[in-house]
């Protein structure tokens, strides 16, 4: 049993209330290799901002979940040699799908899981998440339940309103399963797809999707979490599409969307696909301009700084978290 208090982490709890009170949210970024995660720590290290390292169910199958651990333990004593004396940084589990996941990952020095039992009938994700609750809560660790149906995650469903969180059970689930917080389902998705173009209008001056508004009136009943919040840059689109690439009418959640969810009762906002654009972005436009190179590093290096400057401007510009962690 490894207690992440040990490793330098922290859980989310008194993240997700100084930021309530604040008007703010916790960014919680996914990492997958090295340089995504230097490329966060560096970000928050440099903007004095809290931070949730996740960690998804393709990330352990891509680079495994104890190298995964033994990085996030490594990049607490990094922060701190890039100069942030008290780094706030806390390892996550995102979607974690059973009670014996979570439990090994409350057991390895996780500071914060989450149980993702959306898919199952109301009582039976209340009975998984009360599990959940129960074991990590003696080693203080928090639980992140999801209620809603996060529509994006089957390939071929886009942001539906039939899958959204109903406001009326978001209090019983909570008190019922004493987790301490909760995913909702307002209309964002996984993924650089989040919206069927027919969904969407099109800017008659640049021909890009603009998205339907996220369901705010969900919103204010609770405290929560908004997965699926990623913006897709267009000029990432472009940069990939111009390079090779091709991804037509990808559409993200507009960021004036998130300043909107992070200043008000949600205490957490997870981006992953956006920072896979921006490494893949760069990637493609080193590859295509030096076609004799060779060396991973001369096209991971630029990856790694465009990821740098893209998590700075989500926490600066988009969820106001700079400062917060000083
Ligand atoms: O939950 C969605 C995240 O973006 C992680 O996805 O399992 O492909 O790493 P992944
Ligand atoms: P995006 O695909 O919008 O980045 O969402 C990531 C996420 O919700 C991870 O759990
Ligand atoms: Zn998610």
């Amino acid at each position: 049993m490894v207690n992440y208090k040990d490793l330098g982490l922290v859980n989310t709890r008194e993240m997700f209330a100084k930021a309530i009170d604040g008007g703010y949210a916790i960014p919680a970024f996914n990492f997958n290799n090295m340089e995504q995660l230097q490329a966060i720590i560096k970000a928050c290290a440099e903007t004095k901002s809290p931070v949730i390292l996740q960690v998804s169910s393709g990330a352990r199958k891509y680079a495994n979940q104890t190298l995964l651990r033994y990085m996030a333990e490594g990049a607490v004593e990094y922060a701190k040699e890039l100069g942030w004396e008290h780094p706030q940084i806390c390892l996550h589990l995102d979607h974690g799908d059973t009670f014996e996941l979570c439990k090994s990952c409350v057991d390895f020095g996780f500071s914060s899981v989450m149980i993702d039992g959306s898919s199952l009938p109301y009582e039976e994700n209340i009975a998984l998440t009360k599990k959940v609750v129960e074991y990590a809560h003696q080693y203080d660790v928090t639980v992140e339940a999801e209620l809603g149906v996060l529509a994006g995650v089957e390939d071929d469903v886009v942001a539906e309103e039939s899958h959204y969180t109903k406001p009326e059970e978001v209090i019983d689930f909570a008190t019922r399963t004493g987790c301490d917080s909760l995913a909702i389902s307002i209309g964002t998705s996984h993924g650089a797809y989040k919206f069927k173009p027919e969904q969407c209008t099109r800017d008659p001056k640049t021909g890009k999707l603009v998205p339907p508004p996220l369901a705010f009136d969900v919103l204010e009943e609770v405290e929560k979490v908004l997965h699926g919040s990623s913006s897709v840059p267009q000029e990432y689109v472009d940069i990939i599409n111009t390079h090779g690439g091709n991804l037509p009418d990808a559409v993200g959640i507009p960021e004036d969307q998130l300043r909107k969810a992070a200043k008000s009762a949600v205490c957490k906002i997870n981006i992953d696909s956006d920072s896979r654009l921006a490494f893949t972005a760069a990637v493609r436009k080193v590859l295509a301009e030096k076609p004799g190179e060779f060396d991973p590093r001369k096209y991971c290096g630029p990856a790694r700084d465009e990821m740098v400057k893209l998590y700075k401007h989500k926490i600066i510009e988009v969820l106001g978290s700079d400062g917060k962690a000083e």
